[in-house]
């Protein structure tokens, strides 16, 4: 009985870490949409000529490796972005690897 209440408590900690971890993540996307190059992506993509990032994702028409490609080496009018958002203060904070500060953005605008 005892060592059951364990597990089950064990389990519940695991899965409301796991929550904090991705809410933090989420919470990190979004300060790098609004802060990267200063003046943040949604600077050219809220534009409505530019892709609409959120909704080509909630679409399925842009998977995460395609998304980490542009950022990595930019596309016509689109700047390589992973040095911009790896200068954005809570990236720093939070000690991400540009994999996880892509992953960040992604589930950020996932949402
Ligand atoms: C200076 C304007 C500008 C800024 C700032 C900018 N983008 Fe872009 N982005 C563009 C343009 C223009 C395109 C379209 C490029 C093309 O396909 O010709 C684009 C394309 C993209 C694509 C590819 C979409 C697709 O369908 O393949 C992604 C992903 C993307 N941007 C993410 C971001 C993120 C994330 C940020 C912020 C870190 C950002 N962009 C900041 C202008 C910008």
């Amino acid at each position: 009985m005892k060592k059951s209440f364990g597990l089950l408590v064990g389990a519940a900690l695991i899965a409301i870490s796991g929550q904090v971890a991705a809410n933090e993540a989420e919470e990190i996307g979004a300060k790098i949409y609004d802060r990267a190059f200063g003046r943040g992506c949604g600077a050219c993509h809220d534009i409505a000529s530019n892709p609409q990032l959120k909704e080509l994702i909630k679409a399925g028409k842009l998977p995460k490796d395609q998304f980490a490609t542009v950022l990595k080496n930019g596309k016509n009018g689109m700047p390589k972005a992973v040095e911009a958002i790896m200068a954005v203060g809570p990236v720093k904070k939070a000690g991400y690897t540009e994999d996880q500060a892509i992953d960040a953005v992604y589930s950020y605008l996932s949402k």
